[in-house]
């Protein structure tokens, strides 16, 4: 069922997901205090292993030593040239591509090459630039602030949870790295509603779920949807029951779908969990990366690279057809925001009350606003209570 007993107004002007000013404002209030779920510990293979990643014109380098994962800034305190430049790669020490200087886990230069030639050189004069890193079960999260709450408080009872969900067990399946033409705010409002699925999903979901089989739950930090597709007789169903016998695992139909403000959104099924990172390039455009894991069966289980296979071209294909068609859609919102002239109205359904809720958290952070909307003063009720 839902909580709100009536429709929501649309809190957030054009400006909000069309300026640059704006999308500033968010980005220091919003998101580098954030914590980001920028990679999985399978990504950063063996020691040495390292992926390269920008966020808010920040190139980042994520490096594993020791069985440590860090994070620094991809920039090197010579003359300041990238590290490295290519996605991933395996490196014994951070070696910088243009004079090869040397850093170590610290951030320290190990190695100057004529380090003659730059004397009087102090200890701890130079180094990488690092950034907060810490692990929940097989996700990796940064932030780039030096304070505030640390990955265990960011996720509060949650942390437990996703431990579990994404444990060392789970085969990662894909990587989805998805450009998108529109402002993050509407990735985020897309990934909050079932109300578009039947439009524009409809030989992937197909009919939003009833309000009956769907459960939401609106918190300080974020919100979450629980759907109960027992009652669903559909080849995907079937395909679904299929997967978790070849597996060997028991079923549970239900989809859990969880948002982390401002960016970060974990789903889970009894077969796969996803946990998606959306970040902001510019007002209108940003990234999607989605990052997949499933179970495939037991350790050396013979079947087990065989299930691997099947069960993540499954998620794939279904993945990045959703995907392709949430892409384009979100298209197209961007560029009715973006009109000059707007009509009058931006209703938020009761189905839609996860991005009522997300709205009402950006404009208070952001704006400092009371909830309500510029133009429109529709009075808002939850069941049992009034806001
Ligand atoms: S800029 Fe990196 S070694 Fe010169
Ligand atoms: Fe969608």
């Amino acid at each position: 069922m839902f909580l709100s007993t009536q429709h929501h107004p649309q809190i957030l002007s054009r400006d909000s997901y069309t300026s640059e000013e704006t999308l500033q404002k968010e980005v220091d209030t919003l998101f580098l205090p954030a914590w980001h779920a920028v990679a999985l510990k399978s990504e950063l293979p063996k020691n040495g292993s390292y992926v390269t990643l920008e966020i808010y014109g920040r190139p980042l380098i994520l490096w594993r030593c020791d069985d440590q994962f860090h994070c620094f800034l991809n920039v090197c305190s010579h003359r300041y040239s990238k590290l490295r430049s290519d996605a991933c790669g395996t490196c014994e020490r951070l070696r910088c591509q243009y004079h090869g200087w040397q850093y170590d886990e610290t951030g320290n230069v190990r190695k100057i090459p004529d380090a003659k030639s730059f004397r009087p050189l102090k200890q701890g004069m130079l180094g990488l630039k690092k950034y907060r890193l810490e692990t929940c079960g097989e996700l990796i999260f940064i932030n780039l602030t030096d304070e505030g709450p640390t990955l265990r408080e960011f996720l509060g009872d949650m942390y437990a949870t996703y431990e579990e969900w994404f444990s060392p067990e789970m085969h990662t399946a894909i990587v989805l790295n998805r450009p998108i033409q529109a402002n993050w705010k509407c990735l985020v409002e897309n990934a909050l509603e079932s109300y578009h699925t039947t439009e524009v999903h409809p030989r992937t979901f197909g009919e939003s779920p009833s309000e009956e089989d769907c459960e939401h739950k609106l918190e300080d930090w974020g919100s979450s949807l629980k759907v109960d597709f027992s009652q669903e007789k559909s080849f995907r169903a079937s395909l679904d029951t299929f997967g978790h016998w070849l597996v060997g695992r028991e079923r549970t139909p239900e989809y859990h779908h969880i948002a982390h403000y401002p960016n970060v959104m974990i789903a889970h099924l009894s077969l796969y969990r996803w946990v998606e990172c959306v970040i902001p390039v510019s007002p209108s455009s940003s990234i999607s990366v989605i990052r997949l894991m499933c179970h495939v069966g037991e350790k050396r289980q013979l079947r087990r690279l065989w299930n691997r296979y099947l069960i993540s071209r499954w998620a794939n294909d279904f993945l990045c057809q959703v995907g392709d068609e949430d892409a384009q859609v979100m298209t197209q919102v961007q560029q009715g925001l973006s009109s000059i002239d707007q009509p009058l109205g931006g209703l938020i359904s009761t189905r839609e009350e996860r991005v009522y809720h997300f709205q009402n958290y950006v404009d208070r952070a952001v704006n400092g606003g009371s909830g309500q909307p510029q133009r429109d003063t529709i009075p808002i009720s939850y069941k049992g209570k009034t806001s």
